[in-house]
């Protein structure tokens, strides 16, 4: 059997287990879905969201890119949260990075990714912003480690920039943001940060006419 029909034979034996579980399972979940949790995670293959959360189908809305980014002219990720906070009203939506993330090792190196590289400049700005809090580390992997963490906090605020979330708060669906981190080599996530509609965000980012189309 090859690999990928390794897949297909994993996934005919998952369907039988869950029919036999619960024989409604699958009807149950084919028309609607009610998720919670809106989770924005690292491609990296050792994060599955629902495994590490022990989330079911149904329960955790998912996107996931290099570096868990929230960046501004991703068309993907707006149409992912404007889905998420809009329609589907999830209370929760979790940005998770991991330590030891390849894709923040990649920004503090001056290598040459070609394409990737205007992906993970953004992750070059964090590092920027936040220079003298990572470079008191002279370890190079508690520089990295902190850059992750530094990293979850800005993706937070990158939501709370958004027009999206702003329109949420302002209503009466106001979803909490969550700022994870990931342990690969224990399998802990680390909570980090909480955002919510009472915090405040600098007023630089504040947008006061918010009916306008975005
Ligand atoms: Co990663």
């Amino acid at each position: 059997m090859t690999p990928y029909e390794q897949l297909l034979q994993n996934n005919d034996d998952w369907s039988r287990e869950q029919i036999k579980q619960d024989p409604e399972f699958f009807s149950r979940l084919a028309n609607v879905q009610h998720p919670e949790f809106l989770w924005i995670g690292c491609s990296d293959s050792r994060v599955p969201a629902d495994k590490i959360t022990g989330t079911q189908p149904g329960e955790i809305f998912v996107h996931r890119n290099i570096a868990n980014m929230v960046v501004h002219t991703d068309l993907n990720l707006l149409a992912v949260l404007e889905y998420a906070v809009v329609h589907l009203k999830v209370e929760h939506v979790i940005v998770c990075g991991h330590y030891n993330c390849g894709g923040v090792k990649a920004a503090m190196t001056s290598h040459n990714f070609g394409i990737i590289n205007k992906w993970i400049r953004n992750i070059k700005d964090v590092y920027r912003i936040h220079r003298s809090e990572i470079e008191i580390y002279m370890d190079e992997t508690e520089r990295l480690n902190k850059l992750v963490e530094l990293n979850v906090r800005e993706q937070v605020l990158n939501l709370a920039k958004t027009s999206i979330i702003q329109k949420a708060w302002k209503k009466n669906h106001r979803p909490m943001l969550h700022g994870w981190v990931y342990g690969l080599d224990d399998g802990r996530i680390n909570p980090i940060c909480k955002m919510s509609h009472e915090d405040h965000l600098d007023p630089l980012y504040e947008f006061d006419d918010l009916v306008k189309e975005d």
